[in-house]
């Protein structure tokens, strides 16, 4: 175990080294780049890099994750990202990207015992009761896939009734809000929401407007 962990910092000192035989200036310019212009908050445990998957640099998106890329009303650590990334940085787009395969939401999903990781995943749960009679019409992998897309949408939803963001559209149609989609097994980002700028296009991903019960 400890030669394991002691692996991760030889191999640090590798990559700086490599990086600074390619390019003596390297983290210099890194560390005074441009502004970001996008938050993307993500799953915990997607396997794929949000920069690799996107094709941009580190400094261009801020980055939050946490298990099944909830935006949680009472939780402060996603607020207090959203609202350094809106209203400091001020990012012209939020990104909410869930997975296929998320592992969050396949366990939502299960009836079994999860400990405390059943309080944070409740809103899963919660939604999966909402669409029950959409979601019970499909199986194993097809259903789960349903929910991943059902839980971006209403994550953006939540998000767009932040106070933060609320306040910012009063200034201006900025931010724009996206629901995504990673599929890993293609490396494709599948669009669940459209651009959102205000509640009357919010209104269009809520589930009291589009709900089936
Ligand atoms: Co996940």
């Amino acid at each position: 175990m400890v030669e394991s962990i002691r692996k991760l910092l030889e191999n640090n000192e590798h990559w700086v080294n490599e990086m600074i035989a390619e390019d003596p200036e390297y983290f210099s310019r890194r560390n005074d780049n441009q502004t970001p212009s996008f938050l993307w908050i993500g799953c915990s445990d997607n396997k794929f890099q949000p920069n690799e998957v996107t094709g941009t640099d580190a400094g261009e998106l801020v980055v939050h994750r946490n298990i099944a890329n909830l935006v949680v009303q009472a939780d402060m650590n996603v607020l207090s990202v959203i609202g350094y990334a809106v209203e400091i940085l001020k990012v012209r787009h939020v990104i909410i990207c869930g997975h296929y395969g998320c592992n969050g939401v396949r366990t939502a999903m299960q009836t079994s015992d999860h400990g405390f990781l059943d309080n944070w995943l409740r809103a899963v749960r919660e939604l999966q009761g909402y669409y029950w009679n959409d979601l019970k019409m499909l199986k194993g992998e097809e259903r789960e896939n349903k929910l991943v897309e059902l839980n971006v949408r209403e994550q953006v939803y939540n998000l767009g009734k932040t106070s933060i963001i609320q306040n910012a559209w009063k200034k201006s149609n900025h931010p724009y809000l996206h629901g995504w989609v990673h599929d890993p097994n293609t490396g494709r980002i599948l669009s669940q929401t459209g651009m959102i700028h205000s509640d009357m296009s919010l209104k269009e991903v809520c589930k009291f407007e589009t709900g089936t019960i």
